[in-house]
């Protein structure tokens, strides 16, 4: 039997002035699934995706999460639905420690005794964290900025899964980072779905799209152009797919 949907992105639309972005696109996740989101520069991935976390607004169209219909104003209302983006950048503060990292914004600034327990529950809950994911940071303790990109890419994904989310959207996780790195951050990846959170991962590195996705979505031109199951299809049928023509591709429909 098929899994139920978590996420359902229905006709959605989006245009900047005269740009537009995204046209009528549709988008499933399942319960505990992987989908790459796939498409040249300018196609319209992080757009949808910032749909979806609350920072776009889209023109038209609607999102279903749980099969019911929610209106995402705001990033607020996103992450406590339970959606975590972990973009481009990471937004992380590169001279804080990896408590203070993924606890930003949410330490509360009390007395100094309180402010030391605190810290304290802070340092033990990153531990616990970083454990649960086995995230290899030896020292939590050190500023984000002499970490590896890799181990700052890994305290990210550790900081969105602190939420308790039950859908993570990665933007290009494994940009500009060394192979063995990009090893790690997928199989840290595959253990988030084994804690069963649905994951949307975007990427231009086919190799690691294809390593971790259940499903791949290609997006061309803010359009849809295929969707298809990891196991039925292959890199080469995904690039065609990512830079073929409309016209292209029902002519090639129409020949089979
Ligand atoms: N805030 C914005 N204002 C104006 N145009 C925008 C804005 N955000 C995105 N766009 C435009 O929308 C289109 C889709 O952009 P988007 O960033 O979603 O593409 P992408 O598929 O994520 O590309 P990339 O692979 O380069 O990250 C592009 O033409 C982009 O210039
Ligand atoms: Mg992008």
């Amino acid at each position: 039997m098929e899994k139920a949907n978590v996420l359902e992105m229905k006709k959605i639309h989006k245009a900047f002035g005269g740009l537009k972005a995204l046209v009528d696109v549709n988008i499933e996740l399942r319960h505990g699934e992987i989908i790459g989101l796939v498409g040249d520069n300018a196609a319209g991935k992080s757009t949808l995706m910032k749909i979806l976390s609350g920072a776009y607004h889209a023109d038209e169209g609607s999102i279903f999460f749980n099969g019911r219909e929610v209106a995402i104003t705001n990033p607020r209302i996103a992450k406590q639905m339970g959606i975590e983006m972990i973009y481009q950048d990471l937004e992380l503060c590169p001279n804080l420690d990896v408590p203070a990292n993924l606890f930003l914004g949410r330490e509360v600034i009390t007395k100094p005794f309180i402010r030391f327990l605190k810290k304290r529950i802070m340092e033990d809950e990153t531990v616990s964290i970083l454990r649960k994911l086995k995230i290899d940071v030896k020292n939590p303790g050190l500023r984000i900025d002499k970490l590896s990109g890799g181990q700052q890419q890994a305290v990210a994904i550790g900081r969105a899964v602190s939420f308790n989310p039950k859908i993570v959207i990665m933007d290009e996780p494994t940009a500009n980072l060394a192979v063995v790195e990009i090893d790690k951050v997928l199989d840290l990846t595959l253990r988030l779905k084994e804690h069963g959170i649905s994951i949307i991962i975007i990427s231009h590195r086919l190799d690691d799209v294809f390593r971790v996705s259940d499903r791949i979505y290609v997006l061309k031109h803010g359009c849809i152009a295929a969707v298809k199951e990891k196991a039925k299809t292959n890199k080469e049928e995904i690039i065609k797919l990512m830079f073929m023509e409309a016209h292209e591709r029902q002519g090639q429909r129409a020949r089979q």
